[in-house]
C-alpha cells in the first residue's frame, strides 16, 4: 500500500507527562477522559472530531473567509460544494453536527412520534428525544456482536423497520434515520443495497428518510472495497449515490470535512428546508452562516471537496486498520472487523472481572491513560444507558484516529500501552459513579475506583545511560 498523500508541513509538540502526573490527573478527572486537560496527554484518541489536520489549500482558502452578516460569499461557496459532492438542493449550516440535528428533530418531530434508526448516536437520539420523539433500534443484529465479521454492521432490518412503520402508523414515524459508519457499533458501514432497500421502503410508506452523513466518505470506500459491483467506481461516485437516496443528512464536518468546527443540514424537502431556516436564526445565527464564521466555511467547503479523494480516504481508514492488526497480534480483544475512524476495544472481555454496572470500558480507559498517556474514549453503558431501564449492549473503548495528525510510530506506541494494560488487566477495578449529569451523561460524569487503580508497569526509557565517549 501507498503511504499517505500529504507530508507534514507545521507540528506541535507534545509530551508524555511523568507518570505521577498521569495519575494524579486521572483523579482530578473523576477517572472521565473528557476531563482530562490537554497538556497531561501524550497521544489523543479521544475523538476525530474537530481534531484533524486542515490541508494548505484549506488555510489558503480560509483567507477568503467573508464575514458579511448575509449574502456571505463565503456560504454561496460552501453551498456550491455541497451540491458538486453531495447533489441536495437546500444547504442550512450549523455550528457542528448536533447543531443540525436539533433542527432537524424540531422541523420533523411531533411529540410521541418515532425515530427509528441502526442502533443510535449519543446527541442524535437526545435531540430527537427533546423534540418528543422516542428513539427505536431497527440496526440487525450483528451491530451488537462485536465478533461478528459482517462486512455491513450498519445496515438497518428492513423487515423489523416495515413491521415498525405499519404497526404504528405512517403518521406516527418522524422520520428514519440510518447512519453512515455507524460509530456506536465500531465505526460500521452500511451497504448500497440496504441502503436502497430503505429508501425503497421509506418511499412506499411515505416516511422522511435522512442520514446522518458524518463519515459518509469513509462509508463509501468500504462499499467499495466490499460490495461486488462497485469495485470500478469511485468514491466521489458512490458518495453521489448515497445522497441520493435519502431525503437529506445532517453533518458533522468536523470529521470527514477536516474541519475544527462546523456542520449542516442538508435537504431535497423544501417545507423541511424552510423550517430549519426559519428555526436556525433562533438557535445558531443567520442561514448564510448558522455559527460558523466566513473562514470556517471556506474550510469546509474545501473540505467538503477533499472528503470525497479516495487516496485521502484510504490513507485514513488505513490508519485505523493498521492499529487494529497490530492490536489483534498482540491479542487483545477488539471490535471486528476494523470499522472506519478507530479502533474499538471490547472491555467486556479484556476486563471479564469487572461486571458492566461497574462501568468496565471506563475504567478501562483510564488504565490505559495512567499507563501511557494515551487519551481514549468509553463508548459503553456510561454513554448507553438512557433512562432507568439495564443496559445490556456494547461496552467498548474507543481509540479514535484524528485525520492526517498521527505517524506509524504513534500507533506502535498505542499498541505497546493496551499490551501493557492487558497484562496487567485482572488488576483493573470497577468504578462507582459519583456525579452523574442529566444529559449526555458521559461527557462529564465522575468516579471513583472500588478498589485501589494499578500503577502499571511503566515503560518509560529510564534517563539514558551515559556511556564513556570513544
Ligand atoms: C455519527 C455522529 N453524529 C453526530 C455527531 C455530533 O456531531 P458534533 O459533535 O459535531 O455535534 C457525531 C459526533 O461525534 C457523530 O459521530
Amino acid at each position: 500500500m501507498l503511504p499517505p498523500p500529504y507530508k507534514i508541513k507545521v507540528v506541535e509538540p507534545i509530551a508524555l507527562a511523568p507518570a505521577q502526573r498521569r495519575r494524579r490527573a486521572i483523579i482530578e478527572a473523576g477517572f472521565n477522559t473528557f476531563l482530562l486537560h490537554a497538556d497531561d496527554v501524550f497521544v489523543d484518541l479521544l475523538t476525530d472530531s474537530g481534531t484533524g489536520a486542515l490541508s494548505q489549500e484549506q488555510r489558503a482558502a480560509m483567507e477568503l473567509g467573508d464575514e458579511s452578516y448575509a449574502g456571505s460569499r463565503s456560504f454561496f461557496r460552501l453551498e456550491q460544494a455541497m451540491r458538486d459532492v453531495y447533489g441536495w438542493r437546500h444547504l442550512v449550516p450549523t455550528h457542528q453536527g448536533r447543531g443540525a440535528e436539533h433542527l432537524l428533530s424540531r422541523a420533523l418531530v411531533r411529540p410521541g412520534q418515532l425515530v427509528p434508526s441502526n442502533l443510535y448516536f449519543t446527541t442524535s437520539r437526545e435531540h430527537a428525544e427533546l423534540a418528543g420523539a422516542v428513539w427505536v433500534d431497527v440496526s440487525i443484529p450483528e451491530a451488537s456482536d462485536p465478533e461478528s465479521r459482517h462486512p455491513f454492521k450498519g445496515n438497518i432490518d428492513v423487515g423489523k423497520l416495515r413491521r415498525l412503520i405499519v404497526d404504528a402508523g405512517r403518521e406516527q414515524i418522524a422520520f428514519v434515520r440510518q447512519e453512515a459508519c455507524l460509530n456506536m457499533a465500531g465505526g460500521q458501514p452500511f451497504s448500497l443495497e440496504n441502503l436502497r432497500a430503505v429508501r425503497a421502503l421509506t418511499r412506499e410508506l411515505d416516511v422522511p428518510f435522512f442520514l446522518d452523513g458524518t463519515r459518509a466518505s469513509e462509508n463509501a470506500l468500504f462499499v467499495k472495497e466490499r460490495e461486488p459491483g462497485n469495485e470500478h467506481r469511485t468514491v466521489a461516485e458512490i458518495l453521489r449515490e448515497i445522497a441520493s437516496l435519502a431525503d437529506g443528512a445532517v453533518f458533522s464536518s468536523k470529521k470527514d470535512h477536516f474541519v475544527p468546527i462546523g456542520g449542516f443540514a442538508a435537504t431535497d424537502l423544501e417545507g423541511v428546508a424552510r423550517r430549519m431556516r426559519e428555526l436556525v436564526v433562533v438557535y445558531e445565527g443567520f442561514p448564510h452562516y448558522g455559527g460558523m464564521a466566513g473562514h470556517d466555511m471556506e474550510a469546509l467547503a474545501q473540505g467538503i471537496r477533499e472528503a470525497a479523494d479516495e487516496e485521502t480516504v484510504r490513507a485514513y481508514v488505513g490508519q485505523a486498520r493498521y492499529l487494529g492488526a497490530r492490536l489483534e497480534e498482540l491479542g487483545i480483544p477488539i471490535v471486528v472487523p476494523v470499522g472506519a475512524h478507530a479502533v474499538f476495544l471490547d472491555a467486556k472481555r479484556f476486563l471479564p472481572q469487572v461486571p458492566q454496572a461497574q462501568f468496565p470500558a471506563q475504567a478501562l480507559a483510564a488504565a490505559i491513560y495512567v499507563a501511557g498517556g494515551v487519551r481514549t474514549m468509553e463508548r459503553g453503558i456510561v454513554s448507553g444507558q438512557h433512562g432507568t431501564d439495564p443496559y445490556h449492549g456494547l461496552e467498548l473503548v474507543r481509540l479514535t484516529i484524528p485525520r492526517r495528525v498521527y505517524t506509524r510510530e504513534h500507533l506502535d506506541y498505542v499498541a505497546e500501552v493496551v499490551e501493557r494494560v492487558h497484562a496487567q488487566r485482572e488488576d483493573v477495578p470497577g468504578l462507582e459513579m459519583i456525579y452523574e449529569p442529566k444529559e449526555l451523561r458521559f461527557f462529564q460524569a465522575r468516579f471513583e475506583p472500588l478498589q485501589p487503580f494499578p500503577a502499571f508497569e511503566l515503560s518509560e526509557s529510564p534517563e539514558p545511560e551515559l556511556v564513556p565517549a570513544g
